[in-house]
């Protein structure tokens, strides 16, 4: 059954409202394209994408356009996280003028969330900004990145430190892409399905508890359900604080404080993908929780989700990965306002609370002797 969720968002100038397709059945390629001829402007597409997504899937999805009378052009970039650059930006952007888009074209990044996140970039700043629609491959995307209209490149300073928030037109899941998809990116795309679950879903938590060993295996039902309530957390959050103004989109930075700290620092020797950083920032968040309040939830949570992020085969050896020459990329976080940041905890699955912080109570909590 294709499933349709709506993002609603304040209108302003334009109503920025899309929706989310989650289809788990086959040949969604023709459909994506009938869509996006049905709802988006009819100028030249240009499709964002990487060196193994345009190898397994690019050919369906272009194949599918151009059966609709759709001109299309690709650029092509290199997996992996270093991509997410400003150069890379550039190198698109000149490639999609030179195939001649113009305002009317719609850009698709086709592909993970470093495609997601550079192709979204360039359609906001490509010609001042285009339309664009999201079709996420990798389980991640599909259950966090390619929904809220965060994009964005890394600087050598750090993650994601320039962006901008630029809303799909669409959102289009096609949840067998994730056929092809690595065991080790399943996993890391299921991190963020345990953060959905901890913030807002408790139900959801026990369903990945007694499905865990489904879930690591791939069973398509079971990664379409969680893809679909994933997705329509995400986008209740997203419709209540576009531009993470109020606090409420913020809960879903929960494990990511500390995780971007940690992804960024593994990039110098074993590099982490982005879901098995939010792993291990998950464990430093409660263990953070339980800090602050020893007498909480958090203390009881922490070795249940520890058992769950182990036997959906994520990482769990926070320890090894702690050091202070790590927390000290916590203090350059860019959602940090003054002295303190604001720090998510869980106390009970289901929900998530802000509270402020100063990055030194982090690194106490951390590596204090006394608190392991
Ligand atoms: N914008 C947001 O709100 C947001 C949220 C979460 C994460 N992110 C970003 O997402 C990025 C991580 O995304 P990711 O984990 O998807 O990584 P990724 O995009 O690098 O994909 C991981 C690997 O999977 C391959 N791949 C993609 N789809 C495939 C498929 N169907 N079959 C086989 N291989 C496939 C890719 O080529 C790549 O090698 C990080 O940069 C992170 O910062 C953004
Ligand atoms: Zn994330």
């Amino acid at each position: 059954v294709i499933s349709r969720l709506e993002v609603t968002l304040p209108k302003d100038a334009s109503d920025r409202s899309y929706s989310i397709v989650v289809d788990p059945d086959p040949g969604a390629a023709d459909r994506f394209a009938a869509e996006l001829c049905a709802r988006l402007p009819s100028g030249r597409i240009g499709v964002v994408t990487d060196d193994t997504v345009s190898r397994l899937h690019l050919g369906r999805f272009a194949g599918a356009l151009r059966a609709r009378g759709r001109r299309v052009a690709a650029a092509v970039v290199p997996d992996g996280e270093g991509s997410k650059s400003l150069e890379r930006a550039a190198e698109v952007c000149e490639s999609f003028a030179r195939e001649g888009l113009d305002r009317g074209a719609v850009i698709v990044a086709l592909g993970g969330g470093v495609v997601g996140d550079l192709g979204g970039f360039v359609a906001s700043i490509f010609l001042r900004g285009v339309a664009y629609v999201q079709v996420p491959t990798t389980l991640l995307a599909q259950v966090d990145s390619s929904v809220g209209g965060k994009t964005g490149v890394n600087l050598p300073a750090g993650k994601n430190l320039v962006g901008t928030f630029w809303q799909p037109r669409l959102v289009y899941v096609d949840v067998t892409a994730l056929q092809t998809l690595s065991d080790r990116d399943r996993a890391a795309g299921l991190a963020e399905v345990v953060k959905h679950a901890l913030i807002a879903d408790a139900e959801l938590l026990t369903l990945l508890e007694r499905r865990a060993a489904d879930a690591r295996a791939g069973d398509p039902a079971l990664l379409a359900e969680l893809v679909l309530r994933s997705c329509a957390i995400k986008a209740r959050v997203v419709g209540d604080d576009e531009r993470e103004l109020t606090g409420a989109r913020a809960l879903l930075n929960f494990g990511h404080t500390v995780g971007h700290a940690i992804e960024s620092a593994s990039h110098k020797s074993h590099p982490l993908r982005h879901g098995e950083a939010v792993a291990l920032g998950m464990l430093a968040a409660l263990r953070i929780g339980r800090g602050v309040n020893p007498q909480g939830g958090a203390a009881a949570l922490e070795p249940r989700v520890a058992a769950l992020l182990q036997a959906l085969a994520l990482p769990t050896n926070l320890d090894a990965w702690l050091s202070a020459e790590t927390l000290a990329r916590v203090a350059v976080d860019k959602k940090r306002g003054g002295d303190t940041l604001g720090f998510v905890v869980v106390d009970t699955p289901g929900t998530a609370r802000l509270v402020p912080l100063p990055p030194l109570r982090i690194h106490e909590i951390l590596l204090g002797k006394n608190e392991k």
